[in-house]
């Protein structure tokens, strides 16, 4: 198929989720970028405008921007003898912990593959959006771009050699995801890490994140709940994030059965039983906390989605 112009819808994602700091990803349903793109003769990447979610904060240098260098990535991988001018509306705004960055890198490589005469790979897209993500991030981890391409449940299982894989996440897992009026950049977030992790915490994340895993190929969401944990990489940025701790509690108190730090914050996520529990009264009981302390938010009440896809 010979395209001229594209649209592609990019999800947000969750990453880390708990124990599977790098490694663990999901997308959702919503909230989602949308990418334009269309051919060009000039060889190169061009981004033409930037609109919605605090795009101001977005540059437009492609170079720098998380779609160009993506794009750009894919045009070389697969040799184009053209170039293609990107159009991107943010549905997702940065520093937001919800793959933000990672949205539009997977929907800059997305769109670009769709261009070429012999596409590359699910694994190969995924590694060039990843690549865009180390620039913008300061550090190269696939765990957003991975299921914003792939859709579903997303493990990278190894990164040298590249290896990921997919598990359709159960049919009743719900997902709410409150973002408070909060910058958080990835970058600096990233930097508050330790750089050593004590055996007993590594035996405790290894235990909790293929428990997680079991829970997610046997669709029990008590399981999945169970094993949402993590003692080093939340613990350590629990203080860039205003009331974590309190709005958390208020989400399992409303039936959650996780809540935990969405990728490196500020947005929270709890998951629940669509089957049993009401994801309205968990998104209302978390944004009582921010509102109660004067601090904005959005909330979403959603589900695991789908990846990038073409919509027009
Ligand atoms: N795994 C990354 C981190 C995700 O926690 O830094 C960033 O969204």
């Amino acid at each position: 198929m010979y395209y001229e112009k594209v649209t592609v819808v990019a999800p947000a994602t969750l990453s880390n989720i708990g124990a599977g700091f790098d490694v663990f990803g999901l997308a959702l349903n919503e909230p989602y970028d949308v990418i334009e793109a269309q051919r060009a003769a000039r060889k190169g990447v061009f981004i033409t405008s930037i609109s919605g979610a605090d795009s101001k904060r977005i540059t437009m240098d492609p170079s720098r921007n998380s779609a160009g260098i993506a794009a750009m990535e894919v045009l070389k991988a697969g040799g184009a003898d053209f170039g293609i001018e990107i159009s991107i509306r943010k549905g997702i705004r940065p520093g937001s912990g919800m793959g933000s960055s990672g949205a539009s890198a997977a929907g800059g490589a997305f769109a670009a593959n769709l261009f070429l005469e012999k596409p590359l790979p699910a694994e190969k897209l995924i590694a060039c959006a990843a690549r865009a993500e180390e620039v913008t991030s300061g550090g190269f981890h696939a765990d957003n771009v991975a299921p914003a391409i792939l859709g579903g449940f997303t493990i990278i299982t190894s990164y040298d050699p590249f290896e990921v894989e997919r598990i359709e996440p159960p049919v009743n897992l719900g997902i709410v995801t409150v973002m408070p009026d909060v910058f958080i950049s990835t970058k600096e977030a990233r930097k508050v890490l330790p750089e050593k992790v004590e055996l007993k915490k590594l035996v405790y994340h290894v235990g909790h994140a293929s428990g997680l895993v079991l829970g997610m190929v046997k669709g029990d969401i008590s399981l999945i709940g169970r094993n949402v944990m993590d003692i080093v990489v939340e613990p350590s940025r629990a203080h860039l994030i205003p009331h974590l701790h309190e709005v958390e509690k208020a989400a399992k108190e409303m039936g959650a059965s996780a809540a935990f730090l969405s990728g490196s914050g500020p947005s929270i996520a709890a998951i629940f039983d669509m089957q049993k529990v009401n994801g309205r009264a968990i998104a209302d009981a978390m944004k009582k906390v921010y509102e109660t302390n004067g601090i904005r938010c959005d909330t979403w009440v959603t589900k695991p989605g789908s990846g990038c896809r073409r919509i027009e």
